[in-house]
């Protein structure tokens, strides 16, 4: 077999054999083909796209090309999350703690952010300690003794996502659905958990900007997840706006205390609905006595009870979750007011989570936690001119003064009230 001929067969748009995509990818493994092959065919698929076969051919092999995660000593169902990558989105620190406090185990490998999104990584930074690179021994430990744990993906996790990944990276080729499917699956069948729920995210705070590429993309990873014998579901979740209040690492943490402690928010709505897909898929509950433990959990205290569990076994410094006032502070903030009366049309999410991004200084190394941007109004927020409708943390004067326009132009006031989906599409399972 020859990757040439591989290459040509795709770009004559025919589907691939198992065969040949287990050739494929022993050979990035090996070395045996070298990058430039690799890419043409990345750039071929990404054209002429894989049918569910391929996709399915493809994860698997991506998923065995490193270190399947052994739950033979966790007794019950495991169940995972994954966020196809939001801004605001801080979904895992309250799904994880929601779940785990009614006895229902999670395995959570988390990653930092992508491009404009945050990461779970990041975020759990801001508990100083806490340790997100447990051996596999560790982690199967926290899961018995605090019934969740969340780390990053070990060393040989997914190998062959990594190679791909970075080299559709350089190539221009990480949009397409079969590529992505298989590169978030591949990883999710490696974490090895049963039950996976999958928050596929749309528009423009999204990687996928219409509701009909998430569909897609839905689609094809739950049929991907079925086919490895997974239960799999996936909602389908609007990402016009930021999910929370907060862009940034301290302000997204506590936005996750607050739903924790009862708030109800859109990043609440969400939240919750995870929690009652795992926890129905898991086996332990319907969908109306999930609902209600759900609730019940938060009122009770357990579920900001068993995320100080959590950040504890990873020897992380839990303090900032009981007594708020030691959370620390940016050291500047600007407020921003609206320029002028009238309706929030339109926020736009990528920008404010590039510009979070830059202010956590995250691409220059040394990462500010504090930093990030606080919003005061939601899409169709009234406002009159001088209403303070965002504030940016920032490690400077400078720092906020650099961004402040950005900040003033992703906040778009008009006349008009922007006509709103629905912050939850669909379920797909
Ligand atoms: N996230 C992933 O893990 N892989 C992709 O290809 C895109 C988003």
């Amino acid at each position: 077999m020859r990757v040439y001929d591989l290459i040509l067969k795709k770009k004559n748009k025919k589907a691939l054999t198992t065969e040949e995509i287990g050739f494929f990818i022993d050979g990035v493994m090996s070395g045996k083909i070298k990058n430039y092959e690799t890419s043409a065919l990345l750039m071929a698929i990404a054209i002429n796209d894989m049918n569910i076969e391929e996709t399915f051919d493809l994860t698997l092999k991506m998923a065995h090309s490193g270190d399947i995660v052994n739950f033979d000593k966790v007794s019950g169902t495991v169940v995972d999350k994954h966020s196809t990558g939001g801004v605001s989105d801080t979904t895992t620190l309250i799904v994880v703690p929601i779940v785990a406090s009614l006895g229902v185990k999670v395995a959570k490998m988390s990653g930092g952010g992508l491009g404009f999104t945050g990461g779970t990584a990041d975020k759990l930074q801001v508990f100083k300690g806490y340790d997100l690179n447990l051996t596999e021994e560790q982690f199967i430990n926290n899961i018995n003794t605090v019934g969740a744990s969340i780390i990053t993906q070990t060393k040989n996790f997914a190998p062959a996502d990594k190679i791909l990944y970075e080299l559709r990276n350089l190539t221009a080729s990480v949009e397409s659905i079969p590529l992505i499917a298989a590169s978030i699956m591949s990883k999710k069948l490696a974490s090895n958990a049963s039950v996976i729920v999958l928050d596929v995210k749309f528009g423009e705070g999204a990687f996928m900007k219409t509701l009909a590429q998430a569909s897609t993309l839905a689609k094809t990873m739950v049929e991907i997840g079925k086919r490895a014998g997974k239960k799999v579901s996936a909602i389908l979740t609007d990402m016009n706006e930021p999910l929370g209040s907060g862009i940034g690492s301290i302000l997204e943490v506590r936005n996750a205390i607050n739903v924790l402690s009862g708030k109800k928010n859109n990043l609440a709505t969400v939240s919750k609905r995870l929690c009652e897909e795992l926890l129905v898929l898991s086996g332990a509950f319907d969908s109306k006595t999930a609902k209600k433990a759900i609730n019940d959990t938060i009122t009770s205290g357990n579920a900001l009870i068993k995320l100080q569990e959590i950040i504890r076994a990873h020897g992380g410094d839990d303090q900032i979750i009981a007594r708020a006032e030691l959370m620390p502070k940016a050291k500047f903030i600007k407020p921003i007011y609206s320029a002028k009366e009238g309706f929030v049309n339109q926020i736009k999410s990528e920008e404010l989570g590039y510009v979070a991004g830059q202010l956590s200084g995250k691409k220059m190394g040394k990462i500010d936690h504090t930093a990030g941007i606080k919003l005061f109004v939601k899409l169709n927020t009234k406002v009159k001119k001088g209403d303070k409708i965002a504030e940016i943390n920032a490690s400077s004067e400078k720092d906020a003064e650099n961004v402040a326009a950005r900040v003033e132009d992703a906040l778009v006031i008009k006349n008009n009230k922007k006509n709103k989906g629905k912050l939850i599409q669909a379920i797909i399972r």
